[in-house]
């Protein structure tokens, strides 16, 4: 049976995964990591509110067993996230009386969450989201309570946090949208700003939740190019495809609003995919590994988001609860077809 990481060679091929899938309560998705996968990342399991959820409370358990199949498997391991403006809990904050704290004292607990979490696992996780999606679409610095609080150097502090609670592991930044040129060029400022301080980052990711027709080939190409040229690591992280229109396919960079009503129409193909919208699919996924390839020489790793479409969040996101068909294993386990060509 043909494995992805063979037909995906040579880049190292990822998927998010969750504790069950790695703990021994799901064994047919454990199946399917080792038979197709050599990278994983945790898809929920090391965010801020998972792992850090009260001050004085790590909940490493998910995490130690991530870690444990990866070793077992001879997986790569991609910490995400440790900075991250989004399931990161209200109390990070907050006082004890509910003000919002100073810049020194949320300096001081991003920089003993990363010491701790980073810290833990510096010989076994081979690189860090270690900020998640701190631009906006014009390419400007997010307003997050990270920046507002902190200033527009908590990035740079987060990297020198995380290179010293892990000095072999790899630092990464990564965010969405990445190939819209305003986005892009805001990354390259980012990066170069890092870089001119002395400050190392060895990575970008760039998420890839796409759909049949959106974004545009040569946008993410012209991205990848961009990236490699600042001489870091580029990877394809979060790749899915939905085969369903965002409701009102967005113009490059809009927002999409976070569980619409669910409504009949949003949610086309409940049961089946039919054969003409999933040769359009195969069609799709064959022109980004095009680009993909093309690029091979600056691309380390793709990484899907999610290992079968049953439990790919898309079917959640950008409306909830529609049937959606994004990844390269079918909802029954099964690789499909197409994945043989690309
Ligand atoms: C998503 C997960 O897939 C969902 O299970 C969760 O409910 C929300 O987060 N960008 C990221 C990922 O960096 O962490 C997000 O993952 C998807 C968007």
């Amino acid at each position: 049976k043909p494995a992805l990481k063979t037909l995906l060679s040579p880049f190292l091929v990822g998927a998010a995964v969750n504790q069950q899938q790695v703990d021994g309560s799901l064994p047919q998705d454990a199946a399917l990591l080792q038979q197709h996968f050599n990278a994983v990342t945790p898809e929920n399991m090391m965010k801020w509110e998972a792992i850090h959820p009260a001050p004085e409370t790590y909940h490493f358990a998910p995490a130690d067993a991530l870690i444990e199949f990866a070793n077992t498997h001879s997986m790569a391991v991609t910490g995400h996230t440790l900075i991250w403006h989004s399931q990161a809990p209200d109390w990070i904050f907050e006082n004890d009386d509910g003000s919002t704290v100073s810049r020194t004292t949320l300096l001081q607990r991003m920089q003993s969450h990363i010491a701790t979490v980073a810290g833990r696992y510096k010989n076994t996780i081979k690189g860090w989201d270690v900020v998640n999606e701190a631009l906006n679409e014009d390419g400007t610095l997010r307003a997050s309570k990270w920046q507002q609080i902190v200033g527009d150097d908590y990035i740079a502090e987060a990297f020198k946090m995380a290179a010293q609670a892990a000095p072999d592991a790899e630092l990464y930044y990564n965010d969405y949208n990445l190939f819209a040129p305003d986005k892009r060029a805001g990354a390259v400022r980012l990066i170069k700003s890092l870089q001119a301080q002395g400050i190392r980052i060895d990575g970008i990711g760039m998420q890839g939740h796409y759909s049949l027709t959106h974004p545009a080939l040569q946008e993410v190409e012209a991205s990848i190019e961009a990236f490699a040229a600042l001489g870091i690591k580029v990877m394809i992280t979060e790749l899915d495809v939905s085969v369903i229109p965002f409701p009102g396919e967005p113009e490059d960079g809009a927002e999409v609003s976070l569980n619409v009503a669910m409504d009949e129409s949003l949610n086309p193909y409940p049961d089946t995919l039919p054969a003409a919208i999933n040769q359009q699919l195969a069609a799709r996924y064959q022109d980004l590994f095009a680009v993909f390839r093309r690029h091979q020489n600056s691309l380390s790793r793709i990484t899907f988001w999610g290992v079968h479409d049953a439990q790919s969040w898309r079917n959640n996101w950008p409306v909830k609860g529609r049937t959606d068909y994004p990844l390269l294993i079918d909802k029954n386990r099964q690789l499909k077809p197409f994945a043989t060509t690309l």
